[in-house]
């Protein structure tokens, strides 16, 4: 069976004295689940802050992002061995805001995702519509083309053990969910066209729904048979929401 997890992503959000808090209240919470994983993903200077709060509670800490570099002349930039260092299981890579924002490539998404393999990461790739693919009908050329970047540079072999997050861009931070058929819909397209190549990496693999997800609406994502837990954004904030959100899964 494969895993099911719910993944917290701070964004640029924290500070050391609200993180304190938000991890003491976290770690007292979440109970180790035969199969489940709760993990919070941090920016970069915070991670050893979660290593310290969190290495002997049932939260797993993560970075939101890794260099696709390993070292060397590249100012600014942190890579997967650095952050595995503190004892980092997760990077997400390929968020739509590093895509949009910071303009990532899918070619550039790719080599990150191998790169953080090679440092003993478990990359959470991140693949997503805007809300004009989704109106012209584009949304699963958009999300296979993402998913198949990764797959033509790492080979099929390399999305055993990764997790994969379904994230519409027009779902994230909006409020706007897309409904459990909606997000059921293009889990199902994604898993079948890894199973069209490799059945069983398809069915192992975990695809994560993320975008305004809440402790008011993650029971009935969840239930869905292709979502295997959530990637979140805001409610990863609030200490009460997130731990909805864990109960939920
Ligand atoms: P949101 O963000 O839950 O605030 O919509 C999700 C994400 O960007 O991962």
């Amino acid at each position: 069976m494969r895993n099911r997890l719910v993944i917290g992503n701070w964004k640029l959000n924290g500070g050391l004295a609200q993180n304190e808090s938000l991890l003491a209240k976290l770690a007292a919470d979440v109970d180790g689940r035969i199969g489940c994983i709760c993990a919070v993903t941090v920016p970069f200077p915070y991670l050893s802050q979660a290593k310290s709060r969190l290495q002997h509670s049932g939260i797993a800490w993560g970075s939101q992002d890794v260099s696709r570099f390993e070292s060397g002349a590249y100012t600014g930039e942190v890579s997967a061995a650095m952050v595995a260092e503190f004892g980092a299981k997760f990077t997400l890579v390929g968020h739509s805001e590093r895509r949009v924002i910071f303009c990532e490539t899918d070619a550039v998404v790719a080599q990150k995702f191998g790169s953080a393999q090679r440092a003993g990461l478990t990359p959470v790739l991140c693949v997503g519509e805007t809300l004009a693919e989704r109106d012209a009908g584009l949304t699963e050329q958009v999300v296979m083309r993402q998913l198949d970047a990764v797959i033509a540079a790492q080979g099929l072999a390399a999305l055993v053990g990764a997790v994969l997050a379904y994230e519409p861009v027009w779902a994230i931070g909006t409020g706007r969910t897309a409904s459990p058929a909606e997000a059921e819909a293009v889990h199902l397209a994604l898993r079948q066209h890894v199973a069209s190549v490799d059945a069983q990496v398809a069915g192992d693999l975990p695809i994560l729904y993320g975008g305004s997800v809440k402790k008011s609406n993650a029971a009935e994502l969840f239930a869905m048979p292709n979502i295997d837990g959530g990637l979140i954004g805001g409610a990863s904030l609030v200490a009460e929401e997130f731990l909805g959100i864990w109960a939920a899964l």
